[in-house]
């Protein structure tokens, strides 16, 4: 097929690699001319791994090129996909410029695409209202299916999708979709599109959920003496709740849940709906950095200028993107409350750094920040954080030489034995 993809964030770019990868000729749409210029210069905005090698490979193979703007087609489409971003506006209300525009700019094509594909994650109804706007000829041709790609796995996540999710008026457009996306073996889910809207959030707020409730619990076993580990090894081992996104520690991030866990509540105000549980989630979430902050000052009260090395800075492992890591939070703090911070991540690039963290110095390694801290502050599970050579931390860090592991990923029987203090989030009893 010949598909245009509008929109090369890590979606649409992985959508377009991949697309390309099981054999149809795509063409990747980028209004921002920056990105443009860097994309064909094989340069990646972001860090995706199995990304750089797909895009060269599928480039060299001629089935994928990028444009600028939709209307340098000459030749009809069969498909295009939509994967423009949908952010939040200040009111809580989801920014829908750039899918509005990019379903207009396929609209005033010569020739429609067969098949309209939206990617980009829209509040539930805004399908049907868009529909109703645009016109009939769009919504003939026009499917939401939602994406469900997780940062730093995103190509085996396109490949190998849990489930596929069609939301759609005209069935007729389901052979359009399965040639499509060929290759991708899944279950389908079809559907309505507002109900297909409705399941990306469900999915990404029940996520946030699990996280919030085993941190609640990972709390409440410090107060009691039980280790969050156990418990939730006792927990997964049961079907019906299952042990995937149960790890205790410093919160989620990112570019999804927080936006989207948000983004949500506010279409419950629209309709004069609370929903408390979901507040609650967001509420336990805010709270994590706030009380790993709390430690920390407790922690450090009787040191002269407390020098805190921080290990990771993204919002989780795998990506080089801070959107809304707990970095964003706690950073800004410890500054604030006069601590000298040296931090590492293995891929946010030096620039962003000190764009995003100004007054935190950037050290070379891991163990290069570590060296002469009082605290080590871990928020990410870095292969590099967690592999690191504790036992020469140790020796080169000085007292109170705690570490506070937000990500309750290091082994904590080991650190201690090399002479670290060790904090993490239910495993005061381990
Ligand atoms: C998420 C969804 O998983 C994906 O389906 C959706 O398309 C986009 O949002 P992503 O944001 O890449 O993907 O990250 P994910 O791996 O889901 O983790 C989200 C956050 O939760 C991270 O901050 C992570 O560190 C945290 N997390 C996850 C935990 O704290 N504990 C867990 O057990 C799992």
């Amino acid at each position: 097929m010949r598909v245009a993809v509008i929109g090369l964030g890590y979606v649409g770019l992985t959508a377009a690699v991949c697309l390309s990868q099981a054999g149809h000729e795509v063409t990747g749409v980028e209004a921002d001319p920056e990105r443009l210029a860097r994309l064909r210069e094989l340069r990646l905005p972001f860090f995706e791994p199995g990304l750089l090698e797909g895009m060269t490979g599928a480039l060299r193979s001629g089935r994928l090129s990028f444009a600028g703007d939709v209307r340098e087609f000459g030749d009809p489409l069969d498909a295009a996909i939509v994967a423009v971003g949908s952010p939040q506006l200040p009111s809580g209300r989801a920014d829908l410029s750039q899918v509005t525009a990019a379903l207009q700019s396929l609209e005033a094509l010569p020739l429609a695409p067969r098949l309209v594909m939206l990617k980009s994650t829209v509040p539930p109804g805004t399908s049907r209202r868009m529909l109703a706007r645009l016109g009939p000829a769009l919504a003939r041709r026009y499917v939401y299916s939602p994406e469900f790609l997780s940062q730093g796995t995103a190509v085996r996540d396109w490949q190998a999708p849990a489930r596929i999710v069609i939301g759609t008026d005209n069935k007729e457009l389901l052979g359009e979709a399965r040639e499509l996306l060929r290759g991708c073996e899944a279950p389908w889910v079809v559907t309505t599109p507002t109900n297909a809207e409705m399941i990306k959030y469900a999915a990404n707020a029940f996520l946030a959920t699990k996280v919030s409730f085993v941190n609640e619990i990972a709390n409440l076993c410090d107060d009691v003496g039980a280790s969050i580990d156990d418990v939730v090894e006792g927990l997964g081992l049961d079907p019906r709740i299952g042990p995937a996104f149960l790890k205790a520690g410093v919160g989620w991030g990112g570019s999804c849940f927080p936006k989207d866990t948000r983004a949500l509540a506010n279409v419950a105000v629209g309709h004069r709906r609370s929903l408390p549980l979901l507040e609650a989630v967001i509420t336990v979430n805010n709270r994590q950095p706030v009380m790993l902050l709390g430690a920390i000052h407790g922690s450090l009260q009787r040191v002269a200028e407390p020098l805190v090395a921080v290990g990771g800075l993204s919002f989780k492992a795998g990506t080089d993107d801070t959107r809304e890591a707990p970095s964003r939070t706690m950073l800004p703090e410890l500054i604030a409350q006069g601590y000298r911070v040296v931090a590492w991540d293995p891929l946010v690039a030096c620039e962003v750094s000190e764009r995003v963290f100004p007054g935190v110095t950037r050290a070379e390694t891991f163990e290069q920040a570590a060296a002469g801290a009082h605290l080590v502050l871990v928020l990410t599970d870095a292969r590099e954080i967690v592999g690191a050579d504790w036992g020469a931390i140790s020796r080169q860090m000085q007292a109170p030489k705690l570490v506070v592991d937000g990500r309750n990923c290091l082994d904590a029987t080991f650190l201690r034995a090399v002479g670290l203090n060790y904090r993490a989030v239910g495993r005061a009893a381990s």
